[in-house]
């Protein structure tokens, strides 16, 4: 028998992913981040370790503003609504973030208001007037990705302020031939404006940032060499001299959606001043809900500062986020962790467009997460390379690995020990013990590599041990050994082997695979387990659970529906889904705590008019009994006369966000049923009540 482990000394751990864009849902590149960082914390938190795992919505800025204008919506409304569809990816993927908090939040803005007092008292402020373009019609500063024009070097036209996707060339929007505002279409005019900066070119900053980035426990080397190039005055190849870093431009005018400056009326930080700040935030806000104290753990040394980023960020969170939060005195980040890109079919994935893998899809396929999980955690290591969703490689591995090395080794052995041994484990003898040995041997340097971050290493390694433990088990072959009457004992002791076997290797994948674990955990009657507990075995005599299958193999049928383009409305939606009228399939499994989010309530309709400028609405009053009347847009005005609706009762939502429309904010919904496509199966049905109800009575 191996040497136990030594167990570490409990840490804590204060670990982030990047705050996602609330402009948009999920795509494959986002979950694909929150699994590496999941994998991490969880592999952390069966060392013993106490992790905060957090994350939160970027909230500001002027794309946020602009897409809520749009929408008709405040921009508050807006980003609720995006942070209301966060869960289902989340709990579908198994990422246990502590909390999910928004960049808007209150502590957001108190935090970010004080880092910039702390750095104005540190001296790093200023204040400079600079010369931009101005949308006149519009009546605001435009950012650089709403100016647009020919691009000075090659004339293409309609190219953004910044760059140029024909050419490629980099330019500033003032430079743009013939440039236009692409909110309003007119040209926009230059206009003096005050701007606040972050003196990063202050020799203290220059200093502080040459050492901080130096120091290898803190970046990746690839990425430290990517830094450089910004950090120092550099000879580029053709001779051009850069000279390091400059001043960083924090301040926004009004209008502008984000956190008013301290002192400066019509002034507003630039969103990427705000939102790493909303790390911070968002762990506060975890901690005053837990009761714990913020002040106190941020201070404590001990503490330690995790991010995970994507390579397309690195400038912020390397450079300025160490330097806002070390000359505003407080701690640096101890490490910041940077991965590549997930492309998936060899297709690069656009920030906004996604690609085709759309994570809801996959789930709403039943196809199981824990695949995604492991296949992600296979691709991955600890350089920020870029990687790759290959639907044939993503297939061969779960099915030939982890179903068919790891999984066979449970559904290979587990129903003897429950059959014939009433499922009491048996002795091992030497033959099992030096496997099991083995394997003990590999918790350790399993355990390194998955801190490094090697997860692809790791799992290797683990399928490397499943291949060891599949030769004993084809050497022994329990199935003839079941046959022979003299050899019971023998049966008992191969088939023991192999569950203290499955038992080590479901304890090297439970970061990757949680739920699988978890059964397993049950299925072996086990305590939870932990890498410390590799160095034990079960004893003789410990009775297992019946077996049930653990894991199904992918099929490719479902690959196939994956990555099928999404169905034209109705005529080719699928088989299942035409057999239920209306053509929509039942959605993915909420639980019951779900439902009771969603107050539904008997409403008398008072009054109902059409609205005007509107075909499709009509405007409703309702009494939900509350002692005053709500005003409701419903897109029922194809279906019905707003007389057959008056005095009529119906079910209503009643706590649902209000809603900023064109013809006047809607507080409320109500219920009615139609088909997915209401014109090709015309329709709509507003529900009510039977005789008795009474406005106010909740649905349930
Ligand atoms: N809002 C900023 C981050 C602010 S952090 C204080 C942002 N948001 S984002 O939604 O565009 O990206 C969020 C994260 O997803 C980033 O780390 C980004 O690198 C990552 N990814 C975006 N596309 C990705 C892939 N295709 N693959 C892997 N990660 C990807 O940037
Ligand atoms: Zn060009």
């Amino acid at each position: 028998m191996p040497a136990t482990l030594s167990k570490p000394a409990p840490r804590q751990l204060f670990v982030t992913t990047a705050l996602p864009y609330a402009n948009g849902k999920f795509h494959i590149g986002h979950i694909m981040e929150y699994i590496q960082a999941d994998i991490w914390v969880r592999f952390q938190r069966m060392q013993g370790h106490t992790v905060h795992f957090v994350c939160a919505d970027d909230a500001h800025g002027a794309p946020i503003m602009i897409a809520a204008e749009k929408a008709g919506m405040t921009p508050q409304q807006f980003v609720a609504d995006i942070a209301a569809g966060r869960k289902p990816y989340l709990d579908g993927f198994h990422i246990a973030f502590d909390n999910w908090h928004s960049t808007d939040g209150p502590e957001n803005h108190e935090l970010a208001r004080a880092i910039y007092r702390d750095l104005k008292a540190a001296g790093l402020i200023a204040t400079r007037t600079i010369e931009q373009f101005f949308d006149p019609e519009k009546n605001m500063f435009l950012p650089d990705r709403f100016i647009k024009g020919e691009c000075p070097k090659c004339g293409t036209r309609d190219q953004y302020g910044d760059n140029c996707e024909n050419c490629g060339a980099v330019y500033s929007p003032t430079e743009l031939k013939n440039p236009y505002s692409a909110l309003s279409g007119v040209t926009p005019v230059l206009r003096n404006s005050e701007h606040y900066f972050f003196q990063l070119s202050d020799p203290r900053c220059v200093a502080f940032l040459e050492e901080w980035t130096q120091d290898t426990g803190h970046l990746q080397m690839e990425v430290y060499n990517k830094i450089r190039e910004w950090l120092l005055p550099t000879e580029t190849e053709d001779g051009v001299k850069s000279h390091g870093l400059s001043d960083w431009d924090i301040s926004r005018d009004a209008p502008y959606f984000g956190i008013e400056i301290p002192d400066a009326p019509g002034k507003y930080f630039y969103v990427w001043l705000d939102a790493p700040i909303g790390y911070l935030a968002s762990l506060k806000n975890h901690f005053a809900k837990q009761g714990l104290d913020y002040d106190a753990f941020m201070a404590d040394p001990a503490t330690e500062q995790y991010h995970f980023i994507g390579k397309d960020i690195i400038t912020f969170h390397t450079l300025f986020w160490p330097a806002l939060l070390h000359f505003s005195g407080r701690k640096t980040p101890n490490a910041v962790f940077v991965h590549g890109f997930l492309t998936v079919n060899s297709e690069k994935m656009s920030k906004s467009r996604g690609t085709g893998l759309d994570p809801l899809k996959y789930l709403s396929l039943g196809m199981n997460p824990e695949w995604l999980r492991y296949y992600i955690a296979a691709k991955l290591n600890s350089r920020n390379e870029d990687v790759e969703f290959s639907p044939e490689d993503f297939m061969a591995r779960v099915n030939a690995d982890l179903v068919g090395k790891y999984i066979n080794i449970a559904s290979r052995s587990a129903g003897f020990i429950s059959k014939r041994f009433e499922g009491a484990l048996g002795e091992v003898s030497a033959d099992g013990d030096a496997l099991l040995s083995h394997l003990q041997d590999a918790a350790a340097p399993v355990a390194e590599l998955y801190a490094e971050r090697e997860f692809g290493k790791a799992l290797r390694e683990v399928m490397l041990l499943a291949d060891r433990v599949n030769e004993y088990v084809d050497q022994n072959k329990p199935w003839e050994l079941a046959k022979k009457a003299d050899m019971e004992t023998r049966l008992q002791d191969v088939c023991t082997t192999c569950i203290q076997a499955f038992r080590l290797l479901t304890t090297y994948l439970k970061p990757v695979l949680p739920e699988l674990a978890a059964q397993v955990e049950a299925f072996l009657k086990v305590e939870p387990l932990t890498f410390d507990g590799a160095g034990t075995r079960l004893p003789a005599g410990h009775a297992i659970g019946e077996y049930r299958h653990l894991m199904q193999r992918v099929d490719v049928k479902q690959l196939e529906a994956l990555f099928e383009p999404a169905p034209a409305p109705a005529a080719e939606a699928a088989e299942e889904t035409l057999a239920l009228p209306g053509g929509e399939a039942i959605s993915p499994l909420i639980t019951i705590d779900d439902f009771a989010k969603i107050d539904l309530r008997i409403a008398l309709i008072v009054n109902c008019e059409p609205v005007e400028g509107s075909t499709k609405l009509l405007r409703l009053t309702l009494d939900a009994g509350e002692g005053r009347h709500r005003n409701v847009f419903s897109g029922i005005a194809s279906a019905y006369q707003p007389a057959d609706l008056i005095g009529k009762l119906t079910v209503m939502v009643a706590n649902l966000a209000p809603r900023k429309m064109k013809f006047g904010v809607s507080e409320g919904m109500v219920l009615a049923a139609s088909a997915a496509d209401e014109k090709a199966s015309p329709g709509i049905y507003v529900l009510n009540p039977w005789p008795g109800a009474q406005p106010g009575m909740r649905v349930r």
